[in-house]
């Protein structure tokens, strides 16, 4: 059963509040605008998108180290960048009905969508994005710091120091996962544009002659690495900017577009930001940032590719991949067909009822799997019931003890997307779940 795109973003938001994946921030207090909560399973779905990100990017490649960089960070970090200037989106007002809207965002520009008014919009003001607050406890000027809009320029600042202490030598790359702020004029389309959000970036250095080369070879292998982890080919496609649209620090950019509700729209993009950010950050800083062979002799500014991905943006585009209604004996199905790297649980623990003589072996069943994955457990309701609450959260494996368990020491294994069973050995049970739920 095929679910009709103009219902899946309300089906998904929908799954997403009530089986625990994503809140409305501050809801009890009538919600905070644009901002949300990871639940039980979001947090866990949300983990599992940045590790495997982080597997490919840093684990697998002994060409790329990881940062944490501090997210507070001084106006020089941004005047040097170029956020403070060019940061900013066109704002324009209604001045009918006193609505605001980014006016690149804008279907027609001279059409308010609020109220339908004509020609009733202000001229654009350039707005920054960047969300500035205070260090300490003299509030002036002096005080000024920002929340980084993006986690990239932390890895352009440490440039020299990983250096130093990698011993890598370009080609190499600085990764990071980590929270950004951009005060988003039109935030909206739920997780997708929020004011407060995760990013995953890698700025990967790289000789000047060399960049077209890397920029297509970063564009091909992140476009890989959704397809790896499931995502369907025709929910993909790569666009290239046109030249008005490259930010002021690119020469070339593409973007890794997700097919959602409203249309294509970015997941990801990939920057060749040329020796742009260590030139300014050089010249700001009164320190070289530059690599010195030893060993040749050669010195030079590397380039940069930069392959920047949204981890909140992309946890909701596999959300909605995933999402399908099947028809099961008459009824619907609600399930998460999460590529089990992804999916919140591995595994569901699952007695066949409440009765104590089988709560004590699903307890043991529970030990022997939970330190191996991410398991839940739940005794209550009928069994197909908990299966559909499984199949709905994505959880690839449920295993059920029965009372035949009692005698012949095996409990029953339900695969979600087919939903075959297997009656697997308790003594087997790791050795079959491990062969199937590979890191
Ligand atoms: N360092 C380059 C950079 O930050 P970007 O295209 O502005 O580039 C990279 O951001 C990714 O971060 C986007 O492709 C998107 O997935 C995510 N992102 C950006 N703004 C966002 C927002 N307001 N809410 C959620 N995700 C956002």
């Amino acid at each position: 059963m095929g679910v009709n795109k103009e219902e899946l973003f309300d089906k998904v938001v929908n799954l997403s509040k009530r089986r625990g994946f994503v809140f409305q921030s501050a809801e009890i207090y009538g919600g905070f605008r644009s901002t949300y909560d990871y639940g039980p399973v979001g947090v866990l779905l949300l983990r599992n998108v940045k590790e495997q990100w982080w597997r490919s990017m840093v684990q697998f490649r002994q060409d790329v180290v990881g940062l944490d960089a501090a997210i507070l960070s001084p106006p020089s970090i941004w005047e040097a960048s170029g956020h403070l200037t060019n940061f900013t989106d066109p704002l324009v007002d209604c001045r009918e009905c006193g609505s605001r809207f980014r006016q690149d965002k804008l279907e027609d520009p001279n059409s308010c969508p609020a109220c339908g008014s004509k020609s009733s919009f202000t001229e654009a003001r350039q707005f920054n994005l960047m969300f500035k607050t205070n260090a300490g406890p003299v509030i002036d000027s002096a005080a000024e710091v920002y929340l980084r809009p993006e986690t990239a320029q932390g890895m352009f600042t440490n440039f020299t120091n990983v250096l130093n202490t990698s011993r890598k030598k370009p080609p190499f790359g600085i990764a990071q996962i980590g929270k950004s702020f951009r005060n988003e004029i039109t935030p909206g389309n739920f997780v997708f544009r929020t004011r407060e959000f995760e990013q995953m970036e890698m700025e990967y250095f790289v000789p000047p002659a060399d960049s077209d080369k890397w920029f297509e070879y970063w564009c091909k292998e992140r476009m890989d690495w959704y397809l790896n982890l499931g995502m369907k080919e025709d929910s993909l496609r790569l666009r290239i900017h046109d030249s008005d649209e490259l930010s002021h620090y690119s020469r070339a950019t593409s973007d890794i577009e997700f097919s959602f509700p409203w249309g294509w729209d970015e997941l990801e993009g990939i920057a060749n930001r040329t020796d742009y950010d260590l030139n300014q950050h050089a010249q700001a800083s009164g320190n070289k940032l530059e690599y010195n062979d030893s060993g040749t002799g050669e010195r030079y500014v590397p380039h940069v590719i930069e392959p920047a991905a949204g981890a909140t943006r992309t946890a909701m585009a596999f959300l909605m991949d995933a999402y399908e209604e099947e028809e099961v004996n008459g009824e619907v199905r609600n399930v998460l067909k999460l590529d089990h790297r992804l999916s919140p649980y591995k595994v569901a623990v699952l007695p066949l009822s409440k009765k104590d003589e089988l709560i004590e072996p699903s307890k043991e069943v529970l030990n022997l799997v939970q330190p191996h994955w991410m398991c839940d457990y739940d005794q209550t309701q009928a069994i197909g019931r908990r299966y559909r609450r499984q199949d709905e959260i994505g959880t690839p494996y449920c295993v059920t003890i029965d009372f035949e368990t009692l005698e012949d020491k095996a409990v029953t294994v339900r695969e979600r997307d087919s939903m075959h069973q297997d009656r697997v050995s308790i003594n087997e049970l790791v050795e079959y779940l491990s062969s199937r739920l590979v890191p």
